[in-house]
């Protein structure tokens, strides 16, 4: 796949066939964040897969799902992630991450749609807890997100935001995404 498509095509997708991903395919993801753009080549993060069948039913009620979707965004039974990749900031490296974590989520999402896994971006997630389930040491790390990923089982696309960002849904289930337009973001400097 062209890196140009990844860019272009990759959307949110919240429901997933439960089909196991490949463990090499996962580890990839983290070779992908591994390698990403980091500020003053820190590398602050760390990252956990989650596969067993027992943790990823635990970890489901500390997720929220589509916030614009409240009757039918959150993936029901049979349609759930099939892993997680929870992402960290090491405490002892730097005391910030929103960046790193841009860059290292933004890698593995595009990553995981060139292998064809589809994957959505948490960050309405229960930090405490997910962090007691872990069982690890809140001194040392912050849980900044977790990427949700397996086969997609859902459609996603982009539509023209006119008056209104909210993503929709469609008669036919796919998700209606609105950007905005290359005219309204693009500011001319002269
Ligand atoms: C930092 C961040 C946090 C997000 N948290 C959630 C979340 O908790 N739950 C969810 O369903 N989607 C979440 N999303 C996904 C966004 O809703 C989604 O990226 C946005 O609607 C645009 O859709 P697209 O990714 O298909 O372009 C998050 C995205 C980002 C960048």
């Amino acid at each position: 796949m062209e890196v140009s498509e990844a860019l272009l095509k990759r959307r949110t997708i919240r429901r997933f066939t439960q089909e196991k991903l490949d463990e090499k395919e996962l580890e990839k993801l983290l070779e992908y964040a591994r390698l990403a753009a980091y500020p003053s080549n820190m590398q602050p993060l760390k990252f956990a897969i989650i596969t067993k069948p027992e943790l990823l039913e635990k970890v489901f009620p500390n997720t929220k799902w589509a916030g614009y979707l409240p009757e039918t965004g959150t993936p029901k039974d049979g349609e759930r992630p099939v892993a997680y990749i929870a992402v960290l900031g090491d405490k002892s490296i730097k005391q910030s991450f929103e960046v790193e974590a841009g860059a290292a989520v933004t890698s593995m999402m595009l990553g995981a749609f060139d292998m064809g896994i589809a994957s959505c971006w948490l960050g309405a997630i229960d930090r405490k807890k997910l962090m007691q389930l872990f069982n690890l040491p809140e001194e040392k790390f912050d849980l900044l997100y977790l990427l949700a990923l397996g086969y997609p089982a859902q459609k996603s696309d982009i539509c023209e935001a006119k008056d209104n960002i909210k993503y929709f849904e469609l008669p036919d289930g796919q998700i209606s995404v609105p950007k905005r337009s290359l005219d309204e973001i693009t500011i001319k400097i002269d």
